[in-house]
C-alpha cells in the first residue's frame, strides 16, 4: 500500500512508511497531549514534498497555526503564502461570509455539519487536516454522528485526500469512540505519570491501522524545541 509521510520519522517507521494515501487516519487524546502538532509535522514535510495541504481549524486561527509551526522549527509560512498550503478556520470564514462580525459570531449558530467541510476541500489537495471533530460530534444523534463520519470518510477518500482527522478525547468518549469504526486507522495520545520517576509523561498508541502490522506497545514521545520526538517502546513497559 502506498504511504504519505507522517512527517514524524519514527511514526513512518511505525506505520511502515507513513499514514496510508487517501484514507483517514484519526488522532484523539486529551487537550494538550500533541495533536494539533502532529497535524502541523503531516503538512510541513509533505508541503515540502511539493503536495498541496489543507488544514481545517475549529479552534485556532491560521496565525495561531503558523506561529506554532514556526516555533517547532517546522515553518510552513512560505506555502501558505505562496498558496499551496490553505488553512481554514471554519467559523470565522463562514461567520464573515454571513456578515457576521469576526468577534461577534457563535459557532453554534452556524450550521455546519460534517459531510459540508467537503466544500471546503479544493481539487488537487493531496494532504488533509481536520482539526478538530469534536466541534461537530457533540451536535447530532449517535446515528447520524455514524453516518456522517462514514460519509465523511467516502468523500475525503473519493477526493483522493491522505486524510488526518483530530478528535479531542472528551467529545470522542461522548460519542462512545465512533469515530474510530469509520477511519482507516487511529493513534491516540495519552499524558500519564510515571510513577516510577515521578513525573508525567506523553505517550502514543496506535490501537488500529488496516493492512499494517502494528505492535500493541505504547511508545513515549516528548514535545522539543524542534518538534515531536518518538522514543522506541523499551519490553512494552510503561517505565523505561
Ligand atoms: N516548543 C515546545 N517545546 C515543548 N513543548 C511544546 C512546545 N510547543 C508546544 N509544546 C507543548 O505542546 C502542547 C500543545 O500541543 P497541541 O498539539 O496544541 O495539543 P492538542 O492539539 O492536543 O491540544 C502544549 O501544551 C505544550 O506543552
Ligand atoms: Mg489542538
Amino acid at each position: 500500500m502506498e504511504r504519505v509521510s507522517t512527517g514524524i520519522e519514527e511514526l513512518d517507521r511505525k506505520l511502515i512508511g507513513g499514514y496510508p494515501v487517501n484514507k483517514a487516519t484519526l488522532i484523539t487524546g486529551v487537550a494538550g497531549s500533541g495533536k494539533t502538532i502532529f497535524g502541523i509535522h503531516f503538512i510541513h514535510r509533505n508541503c515540502v514534498e511539493g503536495r498541496k495541504c489543507l488544514m481545517i481549524a475549529t479552534e485556532e486561527t491560521p496565525e495561531d497555526i503558523l506561529y506554532q509551526a514556526e516555533i517547532l522549527g517546522h515553518d510552513i509560512k512560505p506555502y501558505y503564502e505562496s498558496g499551496q498550503l490553505s488553512i481554514e478556520n471554519i467559523f470565522e470564514s463562514r461567520s464573515e461570509s454571513i456578515g457576521q462580525t469576526r468577534y461577534g459570531f457563535k459557532p453554534e449558530s452556524l450550521d455546519i455539519e460534517l459531510p459540508n467541510l467537503i466544500e471546503l476541500i479544493r481539487d488537487g489537495t493531496e494532504c488533509l487536516v481536520i482539526d478538530n471533530l469534536g466541534t461537530f460530534a457533540l451536535r447530532v444523534s449517535q446515528k447520524r454522528l455514524r453516518d456522517q463520519f462514514d460519509g465523511l470518510n467516502y468523500l475525503v477518500r473519493k477526493k483522493g485526500c491522505t486524510t488526518l482527522l483530530i478528535m479531542d478525547e472528551s467529545a470522542h468518549n461522548l460519542t462512545h469512540q465512533l469515530a474510530e469504526y469509520s477511519v482507516y486507522g487511529s493513534i491516540r495520545l495519552l499524558v500519564k505519570e510515571n510513577a516510577y520517576l515521578g513525573k508525567m509523561e506523553r505517550y502514543l498508541c496506535i490501537p488500529k491501522m488496516r493492512s499494517t502490522p502494528i505492535s500493541p506497545d505504547m511508545s513515549i514521545f516528548e514535545i522539543t524545541s524542534k518538534g515531536i520526538k518518538i522514543h522506541e517502546p523499551k519490553g512494552g513497559s510503561l517505565v523505561e
